[in-house]
């Protein structure tokens, strides 16, 4: 692919209008949502979408997540169950994706759904994001801005670490606070939990009044591309350490003695907010060997530790 030059534009008007402008032009412009950088293209337009693929290097064509500014819009797009419009309600905007029945009159490009009949939509809350959507006025598919099997992208430096020269622009809207992707519940039936993510599940069985069933291997079932060694520093991950061993740089997680502290008072929220930042920093310090501290699995440590989990399964593919 020929490089191109990847402008890095401020999150002002002038700098959303020219994003909303590369949109238009069918051009690829990452962007901050509160989860992690999305890299986003025109959802209504093929050749864009298909950029998106070939900037990321994703080996197959996995379906993508479409942003929208409000529940409203995403109605256009999408079948909402009852359950469905409950969610919405309650968590957008937010970190949560719903998979819902496509609609035939939605206008999404082919590519976005990867030949499924169903549809990843979401409302971000980060008003970068939504000041984009509104001013672009379409949908915006966007999956996470980094290359495929790497770490996803929390600052607009690891958008550029990753990404530059593949894509038009990037916002720049500071680091994601939440720090892990969206959680992504299917509801095409009743609704089953895909991924774990920046939502807890106790906020959804709060709202659904249950737990919502899980995907096979702890909720990752019918998401295409969610390849084991998906989130992927360079180095490899050894998890649940309470020891370190030679050679290994300990990431901690409360009251313990290491370089790097997801949370030295243990909160779970700061540490999924630290979580892929730590990753890229390993990266950048070179470390071969990563021991990592326990994780409860409650609230944000289910979608930590699924992350962890990827982090250290075996690579089959770069
Ligand atoms: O927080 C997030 O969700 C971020 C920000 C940018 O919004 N996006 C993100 O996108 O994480 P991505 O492409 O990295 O992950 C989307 C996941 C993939 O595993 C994909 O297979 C799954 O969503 N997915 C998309 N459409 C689907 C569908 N129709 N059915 C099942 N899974 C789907
Ligand atoms: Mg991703």
């Amino acid at each position: 692919m020929t490089l191109k030059t990847t402008d890095i534009l401020a999150s002002d008007a002038a700098g959303i209008a020219a994003a909303a402008d590369v949109l238009r032009a069918g051009g690829l412009v990452a962007f901050p949502t509160e989860t992690v950088y999305g890299l986003g293209a025109d959802a209504r337009d093929d050749r864009a979408v298909a950029q998106v693929f070939a900037a990321k290097g994703r080996p197959t064509f996995n379906p993508l997540i479409v942003h929208v500014a409000d529940l409203e819009t995403a109605q256009t797009l999408c079948d909402f169950s009852h359950e469905a419009r409950a969610l919405a309600q309650a968590f957008w905007p937010g970190a949560l994706t719903l998979v819902l029945p496509i609609r035939a009159d939605a206008g999404i490009a082919p590519l976005v759904i990867a030949g499924l009949s169903t549809l990843a939509v979401r409302v971000p809350d980060h008003p970068v994001a939504q000041a984009l959507l509104h001013e672009f006025g379409g949908p915006v598919a966007a999956p996470s801005a980094n290359p495929s099997g790497r770490i996803s992208p929390t600052s607009p430096d690891h958008v550029i670490a990753g990404l530059n020269g593949r894509i038009d622009a990037v916002v720049d809207g500071g680091n994601c606070g939440v720090g892990v992707e969206s959680t992504i519940v299917g509801c095409d039936g009743s609704p089953v939990l895909l991924r774990a993510g920046g939502l807890p599940r106790e906020a959804i069985a709060a709202c659904l009044g249950g737990d919502p069933a899980e995907g096979p291997d702890g909720g990752v079932l019918t998401a295409p591309g969610q390849m084991e060694s998906h989130y992927a520093p360079q180095g490899k991950v050894r998890l649940n350490a309470t020891d370190v061993h030679d050679g290994e740089v300990l990431l901690g997680f409360g009251p313990v003695d290491a370089p790097l502290n997801l949370s030295h008072s243990g909160d779970l929220v700061e540490a999924a907010a630290n979580l892929f930042a730590m990753l890229h920093e390993l990266d950048a310090m070179g470390a071969q060997r990563i021991a990592v501290s326990p994780i409860p699995m409650h609230g944000l440590g289910a979608a930590i530790n699924d992350r962890l989990a990827r982090a250290a399964a075996p690579r089959d593919q770069a």
